[in-house]
């Protein structure tokens, strides 16, 4: 008779694998809650239970897209994937999926139901139909979008066509990954509404995290000829989202965003967001006091409250006399630069004075010259003063304008010489 066979021990026996089970057991349910218990900064995914047949199916065939939009706060507040994207069969661009009719790329006239105010500040601004004409030009419209584009009170401020000129001669080879990428921000749809939401909202998440970083900004808004980004990396905004922006408060609702979430401004903060008292929104022209990607720049048409709503949101930071001077400061480099714009346009006067360029576009090195001094140049040195960043005001800007203006002089003179002309 081994020890296991004896009754006694056997009893014993029993009662310490029963304890050690239950404090197992014990264990496993403690680690198995603290585990699951989600972080504060990781939201639950609200599809996990969901028998809806898009979810059910599309996990199997796109798990990333479900995935995403699970940790949405638009399906944590029960929106589902037919809000956006289930029309009539009639609807504009239907196409038939699974015994339903879907849009494959869900328009801003989805959003609208529900977004309404968020739909009409967007479509009154520039990344609206102004965007689009920038390339395609306003006779790609049709009647009821270019009412709609002319209503625009600082939309159709556009006193430049030569690059649309540049899209022509490059052709869809080209500017399908080029102009199109970027200027689609404000692509009109079949069914008659305008612009992508998910150029700055990232689908299907939907997060304000995302959209309130810079670097959402940076798919557009950077290069030689509009180096918002970069010039915002050197500023001390910048540098201080950076390095401390890890702690911020990314994710607080709108409209409630306050400098204890916000200790310096991101692009956002500045151009959209609800902060000090100025209220969110889709209209990025609404706290610009001038057109400053125009080779001469001029005031927009409502300045002065615009100026108020921009002060408001720096004034939660910086003080109102400091303020002041700065942007008279800004004002005075807009005057400065556009001076330089206007002589250049002097300096090659005589020559269509005297026929001797061209009309066409962009055929002969002069008109790179004279297009880059302004284009790249001078609104570099203006976007670098008023987003601080001085070597994009220097460098990057008002030197190149200097040295393209002496070039443009001697490439003028050598021609007026060539045609026995005084230079
Ligand atoms: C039985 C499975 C199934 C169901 C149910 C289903 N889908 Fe799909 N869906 C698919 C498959 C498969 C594709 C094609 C994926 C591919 O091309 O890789 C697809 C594609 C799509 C596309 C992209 C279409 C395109 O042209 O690019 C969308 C949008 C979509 N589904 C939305 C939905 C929505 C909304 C629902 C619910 C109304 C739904 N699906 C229901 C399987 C399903
Ligand atoms: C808030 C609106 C919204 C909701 C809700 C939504 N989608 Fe989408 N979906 C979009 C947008 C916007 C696009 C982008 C189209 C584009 O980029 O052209 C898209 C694109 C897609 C595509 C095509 C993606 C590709 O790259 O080919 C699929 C598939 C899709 N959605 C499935 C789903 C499914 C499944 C759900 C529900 C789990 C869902 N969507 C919920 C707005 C939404
Ligand atoms: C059926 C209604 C509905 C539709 C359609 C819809 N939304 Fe929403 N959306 C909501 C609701 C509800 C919320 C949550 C509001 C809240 O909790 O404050 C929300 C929230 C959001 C948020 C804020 C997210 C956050 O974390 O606070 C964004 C951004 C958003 N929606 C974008 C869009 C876009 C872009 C579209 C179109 C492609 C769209 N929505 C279509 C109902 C909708
Ligand atoms: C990397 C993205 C990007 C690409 C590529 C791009 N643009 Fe732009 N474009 C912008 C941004 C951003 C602005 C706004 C600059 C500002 O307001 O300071 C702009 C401004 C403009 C403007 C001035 C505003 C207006 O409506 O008059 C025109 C015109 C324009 N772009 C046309 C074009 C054409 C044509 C092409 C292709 C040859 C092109 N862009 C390529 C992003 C881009
Ligand atoms: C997909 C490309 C794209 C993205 C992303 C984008 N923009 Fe733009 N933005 C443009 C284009 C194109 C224009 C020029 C519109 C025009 O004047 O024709 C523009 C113009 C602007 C303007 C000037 C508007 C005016 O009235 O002159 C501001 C301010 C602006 N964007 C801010 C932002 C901010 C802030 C973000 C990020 C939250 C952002 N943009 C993201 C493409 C983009
Ligand atoms: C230029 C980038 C950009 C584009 C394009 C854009 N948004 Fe937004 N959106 C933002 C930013 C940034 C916020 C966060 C604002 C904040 O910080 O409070 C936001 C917030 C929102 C919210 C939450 C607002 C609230 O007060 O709860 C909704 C809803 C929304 N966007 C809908 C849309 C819709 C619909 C479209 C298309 C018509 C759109 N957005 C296009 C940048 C953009
Ligand atoms: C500290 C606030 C602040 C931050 C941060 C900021 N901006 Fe600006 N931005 C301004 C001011 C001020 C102006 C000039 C306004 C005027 O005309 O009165 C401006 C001008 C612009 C313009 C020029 C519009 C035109 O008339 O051509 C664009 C585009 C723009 N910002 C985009 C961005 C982007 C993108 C970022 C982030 C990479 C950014 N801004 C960061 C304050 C800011
Ligand atoms: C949320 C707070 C916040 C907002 C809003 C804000 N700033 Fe700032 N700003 C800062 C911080 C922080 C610094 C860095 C100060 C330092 O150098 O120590 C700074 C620095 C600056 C500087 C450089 C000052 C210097 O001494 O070199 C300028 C210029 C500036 N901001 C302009 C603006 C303008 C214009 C606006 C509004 C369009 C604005 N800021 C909005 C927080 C803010």
């Amino acid at each position: 008779m081994s020890i296991f066979e004896r009754p006694g021990t056997r009893t014993w026996l029993i009662g310490l694998i029963g304890v050690i089970v239950v404090a197992a057991l014990i264990l496993v349910i403690l680690a198995i809650s603290s585990g699951s218990e989600p972080a504060a900064d990781q939201k639950v995914d609200a599809l996990a239970n969901s028998n809806n047949e898009c979810v059910v199916c599309h996990r199997k065939t796109t798990p990333g897209i479900v995935e995403q939009y699970g940790h949405s706060t638009m399906a944590g507040a029960e929106v589902e994937c037919e809000d956006c994207h289930q029309v009539a069969v009639d609807y504009p661009g239907a196409e038939e999926h699974e015994g339903v009719y879907i849009l494959a790329s869900p328009t801003t006239a989805m959003c609208e139901d529900c977004h309404q105010a968020e739909v009409d500040q967007y479509n009154a601004s520039r990344h609206a139909i102004p965007s689009y004409v920038a390339y395609a030009g306003a006779q790609a419209l049709d009647e009821n979008l270019l009412a709609m584009y002319q209503n625009i009170p600082e939309g159709s401020y556009n006193p430049d066509r030569s690059r649309n000129e540049i899209y022509h001669l490059e052709g869809p080879e080209i500017t399908r990954f080029a102009c199109e990428a970027c200027h689609n921000i404000g692509k009109p749809a079949e069914d008659g509404s305008v612009g992508q939401c998910q150029k700055c909202h990232l689908r299907h998440e939907f997060s304000l995290e995302q959209v309130r970083k810079p670097e959402t900004c940076n798919a557009c808004h950077i290069g030689p000829d509009h180096p918002q980004f970069e010039i915002y990396t050197e500023s001390p905004h910048g540098i201080a989202y950076a390095t401390g922006g890890d702690d911020w408060g990314w994710d607080t609702e709108p409209g409630m965003l306050t400098v204890q979430d916000f200790p310096a401004p991101t692009c956002a903060t500045c151009h959209i967001s609800g902060f000090g008292g100025t209220a969110t929104t889709h209209d990025v022209g609404e706290r610009l006091t001038w057109y400053l990607f125009a080779p001469v720049s001029e005031r927009r048409p409502a300045w002065q409250d615009n100026q108020v709503r921009m002060q408001t949101v720096c004034g939660e930071c910086h003080n109102e006399v400091w303020l002041e001077d700065f942007y008279a400061d800004g004002d005075a480099l807009v005057e400065k630069v556009n001076a330089w714009v206007l002589e250049s346009r002097e300096i090659i006067k005589p020559l269509q004075d005297n026929g001797l360029i061209t009309d066409d576009p962009f055929d002969e090195p002069i008109d790179f010259v004279f297009f880059e001094l302004w284009h790249h140049w001078g609104r570099t040195a203006k976007f670098g003063a008023w987003m601080q960043g001085p070597d994009y005001t220097q460098w990057h800007g008002a030197y190149e304008m200097l040295s393209d203006l002496a070039e443009l002089r001697e490439m003028v003179d050598g021609k007026l010489e060539a045609a026995g002309l005084e230079p």
